[in-house]
């Protein structure tokens, strides 16, 4: 796919190490077990304003066909953390499945993002305004910027951050921002951001921006952690999957809960939606976690996918 594609596709045209930390009390989501064993739990990861969030959540990027039944679903198995973005499109259909499950909406975290195009319009309030309506009209659980919008993103940030303050929005974080970007935002910022949504899967581990991301107090979350599926077929991760008597995603995916990340993966396959939460009962081995460290080549899903490269 080209960058370009792929960027608007994805974006829509549209402290210290001990700080961050999985909550030691280790609050724990119970969920409808459905045919897995009932060990199977999503830890609550805390962020730096004292708020949790469940550590493995559901993506819905491309989920433009049936976003209610998909969410539904996700909800049914188990998932409750949803991810979405003014830029894919869905928000409306990301909360009719939230209603449709039945669950109460206190119950459920919703992420949404700030799209580069509103950012470059000028019309982040405005924007705001129309994901807080789709998204139920009271509140939403975390905004991000989607993307490090040059020269736009001290602006969006103290709007994000009068919504805190008027209780609209619970928690503000970023997504692709590199390290400069942060550190640039960490002198104004009021409000500290709880997480930086970045690229990470096997085959491009970001070992630097996520530990300096941990190191800084903010949470690393993983956007595409299974390669936008592209990481699936590695050799590699099919010798452990056979060992472990697990599927490659199963084995991706602990890679993620083990590292300290949060992870929203994606599925429009209920079978595959229940296999990847069933992941809380085995650990892999520190020598395995070291294997897969080892399979990064740097790929992105796509090779210009960097906000140096592209500040849109
Ligand atoms: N902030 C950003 O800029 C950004 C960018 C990209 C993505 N994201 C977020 O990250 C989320 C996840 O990334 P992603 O959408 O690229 O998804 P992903 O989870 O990396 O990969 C999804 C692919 O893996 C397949 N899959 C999932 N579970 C599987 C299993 N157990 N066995 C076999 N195949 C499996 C899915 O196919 P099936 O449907 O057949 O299961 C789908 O093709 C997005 O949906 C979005 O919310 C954010």
């Amino acid at each position: 796919m080209e960058r370009s594609t792929f960027i608007k596709s994805s974006l829509g045209m549209a402290g210290l190490l001990a700080l961050h930390r999985i909550s030691s009390a280790s609050p724990l989501l119970p969920f409808n077990t459905g045919n897995m064993t009932t060990t199977d739990r999503i830890p609550l990861i805390q962020l730096n304003n004292g708020t949790t969030i469940p550590q493995l959540g559901f993506g819905t990027w491309t989920l433009t066909d049936k976003p209610e039944q998909y969410v539904r679903e996700a909800i049914e198995v188990g998932y409750r953390l949803i991810d979405t973005a003014q830029g894919y499109g869905n928000e409306a259909g990301v909360y009719q499945g939230v209603k449709d499950s039945g669950i109460a909406r206190k119950d459920v975290y919703l992420t949404t993002k700030v799209s580069p195009q509103v950012m470059r319009d000028g019309t982040v309030q405005r924007s705001l305004d129309e994901s807080l309506e789709k998204l139920g009209g009271e509140y939403i659980d975390l905004c991000l910027i989607h993307w490090p919008v040059k020269d736009h993103i001290q602006d969006t940030w103290t709007i994000l951050e009068d919504y805190v303050a008027k209780g609209l929005i619970r928690s503000i974080g970023l997504s692709n921002f590199n390290m400069h970007h942060i550190d640039d935002l960490l002198k104004y910022a009021r409000v500290k951001p709880v997480l930086n949504q970045i690229e990470v899967h096997p085959s491009f581990s970001n070992m630097q921006n996520v530990g300096r991301t941990l190191y800084r107090d903010i949470a690393a979350q993983s956007w595409s952690p299974l390669g936008n599926g592209q990481d699936l077929d590695d050799p590699v991760l099919a010798t452990l999957a056979k060992k472990y008597g697990r599927s490659v995603a199963q084995i991706i995916l602990k890679w993620h809960m083990q590292r300290g990340l949060i992870a929203v993966t994606r599925s429009r396959n209920i079978a595959h939606m229940k296999e990847n939460l069933a992941i809380f009962d085995r650990d892999l081995s520190p020598v395995d976690m070291s294997v897969i460290h080892g399979i990064n080549s740097d790929r992105r899903t796509n090779a210009q996918n960097d906000p140096d490269n592209f500040p849109w």
